[in-house]
């Protein structure tokens, strides 16, 4: 059986989204899944398009390695300002440690 968690989305303006996640979906997947249109995503996935850009806080930074250099490469690109834990969500795979953590979403993609 699927393992599902609860992930918050904060979007730029500050709405908090709600939304159960499945184990082993990326969190660009999820994001598209339920309808949160600051997760753009142009590429699906194949990392060649930046417009999955979100922001991690430290604690769930922690829990992922860290980006590749393709990641960091196509993170220079960024459409909005690249922070120290700014990731690419399509690189991003929900794990169960992730409950009730807190991915934002940038002004724009
Ligand atoms: S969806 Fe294109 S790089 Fe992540």
């Amino acid at each position: 059986m699927t393992q599902e968690i609860i992930l918050h989305y904060k979007l730029a303006d500050g709405t908090i989204r709600t939304v159960d996640a499945r184990v082993g979906d990326s969190i660009m997947d999820t994001a598209i899944q339920n309808d949160i249109d600051e997760v753009v995503a142009e590429c699906g996935g194949n990392l060649i398009c930046a417009t999955c850009h979100v922001y991690l806080d430290e604690g769930t930074a922690a829990l992922f390695e860290e980006p590749d250099d393709m990641e960091l490469e196509m993170l220079e690109g960024v459409a909005a300002e690249r922070r120290e834990h700014s990731r690419l969500s399509c690189q991003l795979i929900v794990r169960a440690e992730l409950a009730g953590h807190t991915i934002e979403t940038p002004e724009r993609q």
